[in-house]
């Protein structure tokens, strides 16, 4: 079978690289692709947003088989536009990739089938939002409604901040038209997981647990970024704690789907907050995460081109999906200044250093135009996530350990990581 993977990230090559094991995978492409991902797939210079163009490689390609992996293309309708030319792909249609497109949407949805999570009030009025200010207390939780590259919640410690996260969010209108509507939340407080679950419409079936280190700075300081590392399985997850999520998150998620009309297929990801009263939904993404994609498939036995089958035939509860009892840990390499603005272009080093047996996730990399003087091309920056180094091991602290040591044998100036990746950090 011929596979398109559309996306650039992390995620995507760990993708790319567990396909790439499929014996039934005869060829493997990637549009727009990175360094990395060379190394399993043909890039395509297409961008992951350019959905005319990727419905044409596909076609050119004769592609069996499209794997989307970032959200916007999601929200745009990819998956409906490639359907209708009669490809097979991985991904939820655009109705359902509402469930992330929309804080609103999912709120909605989550309050109607009484799935827990916090309360919340939305707003299209800035003036009425402000005469609101405070609604649930503080800190108050402010989320621009569509998508805004992870950046569209603001947590206000007090009055003055969540003034002006309104003001930006509203009036100078810093997200764009993602922050036309606004969602107030409860503040929650615990330890958050990330579950991502395959879904085919009919089952939903989740995947190995993992936690994700959202902030930028070691012990959970400084802004959120799109994620600083992963481990899995988390090690808060207990038998109780996943028939709770089970009962009362998964099984009410999947008959709400079926209720409204959503045929969700592909992967749910949904953020959890794990407090004193029970696990509560924060979100729902409608794709795999990144970095939890890199740990999590590092621990796949299965062939991930028969579930990914599975999952657009529906047959998914036919399926067998086994896991291996190694941990995995994953630490991302972020370039100086990431979440804000950072150079690109720095040459990258060590990374024929590391282990065999240690997986080196690219995302943002390229390749440059001039060999260097051992006539090969250099790897360089390209972004602000750069590489997830990620090692599995018997126990968790054997995986992490192998991870940093490997962490140290890759340089780039301004090379920046968090150090307690695999850690417990309470909120
Ligand atoms: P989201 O994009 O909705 O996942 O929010 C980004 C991050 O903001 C989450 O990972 C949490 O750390 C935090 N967050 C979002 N909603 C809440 C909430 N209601 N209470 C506390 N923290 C929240
Ligand atoms: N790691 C969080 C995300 O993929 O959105």
């Amino acid at each position: 079978m011929k596979v398109l993977i559309v996306g650039s990230g992390g995620r995507e090559h760990a993708i790319a690289w567990k396909l790439s094991q499929s014996p039934r995978v005869t060829k493997l492409y990637c549009a727009p692709g990175n360094a990395g991902i060379t190394k399993q797939a043909e890039c395509v210079a297409v961008k992951a947003e350019d959905i005319d163009g990727i419905c044409s490689i596909a076609k050119e390609k004769k592609i069996d088989m499209v794997v989307i992996g970032p959200e916007v293309p999601l929200s745009m309708g990819i998956v409906d536009a490639l359907e209708k030319e009669g490809i097979p792909t991985f991904g939820p249609n655009k109705k359902c990739a509402q469930l992330e497109g929309s804080k609103a949407f999912t709120k909605a949805f989550l309050d109607r089938h009484k799935i827990p999570t916090a309360g919340y009030r939305e707003f299209t009025d800035k003036e009425e939002l402000k005469k609101a200010v405070g609604l649930f207390g503080y800190p108050m939780v402010l989320k621009a409604d569509g998508l805004a590259a992870g950046k569209g919640v603001v947590i206000a410690a007090d009055q003055s901040e969540a003034l002006r996260a309104i003001e930006e969010m509203m009036g100078d209108k810093v997200f764009g038209s993602a922050g036309e509507k606004v969602v107030v939340e409860e503040f929650l407080t615990g330890i958050e997981a990330s579950m991502l679950c395959f879904v085919d419409g009919n089952v939903i079936v989740p995947m190995e647990s993992a936690q994700d280190y959202k902030r930028i700075f070691d012990g959970d300081k400084g802004p959120n970024t799109g994620g600083m590392g992963t481990y899995s399985p988390s090690l808060i997850f207990t038998d109780e704690l996943e028939q709770q999520i089970r009962e009362q998150i998964l099984e009410p998620t999947i008959e709400g789907f079926k209720k409204d009309g959503l045929d969700f297929k592909g992967v749910l990801f949904i953020g959890l907050m794990i407090g004193e009263d029970g696990p509560k939904v924060i979100e729902f993404n409608n794709r795999f995460g990144d970095p939890e994609t890199q740990s999590v498939l590092s621990r796949l036995d299965s062939d991930l081109l028969d579930i990914f089958e599975a999952v657009i035939h529906g047959t998914l509860s036919e399926q067998k999906i086994a896991w291996g009892s190694r941990k995995a840990v994953c630490v991302v390499l972020a370039s100086e200044g990431y979440p804000g603005s950072y150079p690109k272009g720095r040459k990258i080093s060590g990374l024929e250093a590391v282990d065999q047996d240690v997986i080196v996730f690219h995302a943002g990399t390229k390749y440059g135009n001039e060999a260097d003087e051992d006539g090969k091309l250099p790897v360089l920056t390209s972004g602000g996530r750069v590489l997830g180094v990620t090692a599995t091991g018997i126990t968790h602290e054997e995986a992490r350990e192998k991870a940093f040591a490997n962490v140290k044998k890759i340089f780039f100036e301004g090379m920046q990581y968090r150090k307690d990746i695999g850690c417990i950090i309470k909120q």
